[in-house]
């Protein structure tokens, strides 16, 4: 299914869903301290990112949240980044990240709607791409919202 469940909504991340985006971000890994000014900071650094050469007021960061509509609890929160590059004459690609449903939310198709969602974003933002890195755990589910198996992931921890 594509379509959001009944009783959910999708939107852009706001400064009032601090404490359920942390909650849920906190099921994928460490947030840390990071305090509701924070986390307004970067919500404002965040809106400030345009993409270059645009008048239509696209941008790069684009975190969206699903909300459960008659609570307001944040149940899912997840980022398509959308970078400028040289190659493929200046084309973007699209990178989804931090991708978390709230445990009590899990298994009611809000993560395969957020994901198509984000993809959905990506390709009407002019990406040429969208991509991602997760667990292997996680191979399974990506493949249910269309994503194949592409490359290896590698990194250096600081
Ligand atoms: N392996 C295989 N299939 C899965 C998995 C899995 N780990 N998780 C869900 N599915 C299947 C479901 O059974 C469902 O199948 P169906 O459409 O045939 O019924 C389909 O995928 C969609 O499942 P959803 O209900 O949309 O999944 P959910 O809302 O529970 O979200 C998620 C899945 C995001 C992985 C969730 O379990 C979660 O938040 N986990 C912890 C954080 C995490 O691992 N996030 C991803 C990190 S990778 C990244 O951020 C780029």
């Amino acid at each position: 299914t594509n379509s959001i469940p009944a009783g959910f909504e999708i939107r852009r991340i706001e400064s009032r869903d601090y404490a359920g985006v942390t909650t849920a971000l906190s099921g994928l890994t460490t947030v840390g301290d990071l305090s509701q000014s924070q986390f307004d900071d970067i919500l404002a650094y965040w809106d400030t990112q345009l993409l270059p050469g645009r008048t239509d007021g696209a941008r790069s960061y684009n975190t969206s949240v699903i909300i459960e509509s008659a609570t307001g609890r944040v149940s899912a929160v997840g980022t398509v980044f959308v970078e400028k590059k040289l190659i493929h004459a200046g084309g973007l690609v699209g990178h989804i990240e931090d991708i978390a449903v709230n445990p009590d939310f899990r298994g009611k198709q809000l993560g395969k709607v957020l994901i198509n969602h984000l993809s959905a974003q990506g390709a009407s933002l002019g990406c040429y791409k969208v991509i991602l890195d997760c667990d292997e755990k996680n191979v399974g589910f990506y493949e249910k919202c269309g994503y194949s198996r592409a490359g290896v992931e590698m990194q250096v921890r600081m």
